[in-house]
C-alpha cells in the first residue's frame, strides 16, 4: 500500500530536510524536500504538519525476549509489541534463553515465528558455547565455515555471561571470525575493565563489539584501543539505563531486587564518562538490553530492566535536552550505527529504495513513565513516575502501520 507522509522533519544520521516521504510495496520509493506534496491518491497520508520528526526504525543490536523458556517473563508477541511501541524495527534478541539458543535450527524457529508474528525483524544472536556451558564450542560454531547455513546471525554472543576460560573464547572468536560473524562480548570475568582489557588484548582478527560498558575504565580502554588503532573493528554498546541513572537510583529502589541490573548502575562519575564516550564516538550504539522477568523474578534478585519502551525519552531527554547531542547523532546511535556494525542492509536511513522501516516522534511531547502500562510483560523500569521528553507516534515496519499512539 502506498503511503504518504507529508510535511515532517525528515532527518537521520545523513539528512535533515522538512519534507515529505513516500512509501510503497515495503520501501521508501521518495523523499521529497518540499514542504506538502499533492493529497495521496487513494494511498494513506500522514500530515507531520511540520513539526513531527520522521526518521528510520531504531536498531536494538541486544535485547532478551526470553522464548523458548521463560514465557513469564516475556513473549516474542509480547516482545515484539513492546519493540513496535518503542520504534524500534529491528532487534537481536540474546540467546540466554532456555535451553540458550546455541545452533541454527533453534535460531530460525524464532525467527519464523517472529516474522509470522510480523511486527519487526527479530535477528536471534546464537551462542559461542554449547548450552552456554563455556566448556566447548556451540553446535553453530563447532559445524565451521563449510556447513550450509540458511540462516546467519548478525550476532553471536554467550551475552548474560562471560566465557571464562580464555583457550575457548580465542578458539570461539576464531571460530566466529573464518565465518565472517561479530561477537558481542558480554565482559564481566575478574570485572568489567579487566574483561575488557582481556577481550581487546586477545589478538584475534574478529570483529568485536563490546555489550553494556557500563565503567569509566572500560571508556577509557577502548578510547585507548580506537586512538591507537583507527582501522580495528572494535565497537562497543551503552544502554539508556546506564546514561541516566546511578546507583543512588538503583538503591532507592533496592540494590538486590528492583534496582538490580548486569551490569549495575555506578557512581555519576561512571555515567559522565558514559555520556563523553558518545559524544566522541568512542562508543558507537545505545542497545536497550531489555531485560524482561516477573515481579517474582525480581524480588529473588533478577537481574535487569524493560527498556524498549522507554529507550528513545529516556535518550532524547538526556542526551539531546540535557547534554546537547544533536538529534542526527541521536539517530546515528540509535539507528544507522547499529544496522552498520550487524551488516542491515536497507535499514538505518531514510533514503529511496531502503526499506519502509520508520518512527514518527514527537519531541516536543512529555509523558509521565509508567511500567504497568508496557505493552512488555516485563513490568520493571526505573524511569516509572519520571517525566519525560519525547515519544514514539507512528512505527512502520516493511511498509505497514505496526503501532499507532
Ligand atoms: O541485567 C541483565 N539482565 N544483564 C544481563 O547481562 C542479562 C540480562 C538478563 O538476561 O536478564
Amino acid at each position: 500500500m502506498k503511503i504518504i507522509f507529508r510535511n515532517f522533519r525528515v532527518i537521520d544520521a545523513f539528512t535533515d530536510v522538512t519534507g515529505s516521504v513516500i512509501v510503497d510495496g515495503g520501501r521508501i520509493v521518495d523523499v521529497v524536500p518540499d514542504a506538502v506534496v499533492p493529497h495521496g491518491d487513494g494511498g494513506l497520508v500522514f500530515d507531520g504538519c511540520g513539526r513531527l520528526v520522521l526518521t528510520s526504525g531504531f536498531v536494538d543490536m541486544h535485547a532478551h525476549f526470553r522464548e523458548p523458556g521463560s514465557s513469564g517473563k516475556e513473549t516474542l508477541e509480547s516482545a515484539s509489541l513492546a519493540a513496535a511501541r518503542g520504534g524500534y524495527t529491528s532487534v537481536v534478541c540474546m540467546a540466554n534463553t532456555s535451553p540458550p539458543v546455541d545452533n541454527e535450527a533453534a535460531a530460525i524457529s524464532i525467527k519464523r515465528r517472529a516474522d509470522a508474528i510480523g511486527l519487526i525483524s527479530l535477528y536471534p544472536a546464537i551462542s559461542l558455547t554449547e548450552g552456554m556451558n563455556g566448556k566447548k564450542l556451540s553446535p553453530y560454531l563447532a559445524a565451521g565455515r563449510s556447513a550450509v547455513r540458511t540462516y546467519s546471525p548478525p550476532l553471536l554472543s554467550e551475552d548474560g555471561r562471560d566465557v571464562a576460560d580464555e583457550g575457548l573464547l580465542r578458539t570461539a572468536l576464531r571460530a566466529a571470525a573464518e565465518g565472517g560473524h561479530t561477537v558481542s562480548c558480554h565482559c564481566d570475568f575478574g570485572g568489567e575493565d579487566a574483561a575488557v582489557k582481556r577481550v581487546l588484548e586477545l589478538g584475534v582478527d574478529c570483529r568485536i563489539h563490546i555489550a553494556h560498558v557500563s565503567a569509566k575504565g572500560a571508556v577509557n580502554l577502548l578510547r585507548d584501543h580506537k586512538s591507537h588503532a583507527p582501522e580495528s573493528p572494535v565497537t562497543a554498546e551503552a544502554t539508556p539505563h546506564h546514561i541516566a541513572l546511578t546507583r543512588g537510583d538503583a538503591e532507592a529502589s533496592g540494590a538486590e531486587t528492583f534496582g538490580k541490573v548486569a551490569p549495575p548502575l555506578r557512581s555519576e562519575e561512571h555515567r559522565l564518562e558514559l555520556i563523553e564516550g558518545l559524544r566522541d564516538g568512542v562508543i558507537d550504539v545505545i542497545a536497550t538490553d531489555h531485560a524482561p522477568h516477573t515481579t517474582d523474578d525480581k524480588l529473588n534478585g533478577a537481574p535487569g530492566f524493560s527498556g524498549l519502551e522507554t529507550a528513545f525519552a529516556v535518550c532524547y531527554t538526556t542526551l539531546v535536552k540535557r547534554y546537547n547531542f544533536s538529534l542526527q547523532k541521536l539517530f546515528s546511535l540509535l539507528s544507522a550505527e547499529p544496522a552498520r556494525i550487524l551488516g542491515l542492509s536497507g535499514c538505518g536511513a531514510i533514503a529511496a529504495g531502503n526499506n519502509a522501516d520508520i518512527v514518527v516522534l514527537d519531541t516536543e511531547r512529555e509523558t509521565v513513565i509508567d511500567g504497568d502500562t508496557f505493552a512488555s510483560r516485563g513490568k520493571n523500569t526505573l524511569f516509572s513516575g519520571r517525566k519525560l521528553y519525547g515519544s514514539v507516534v507512528l512505527t512502520l515496519h516493511d511498509g505497514r502501520v505496526v503501532y499507532q499512539a
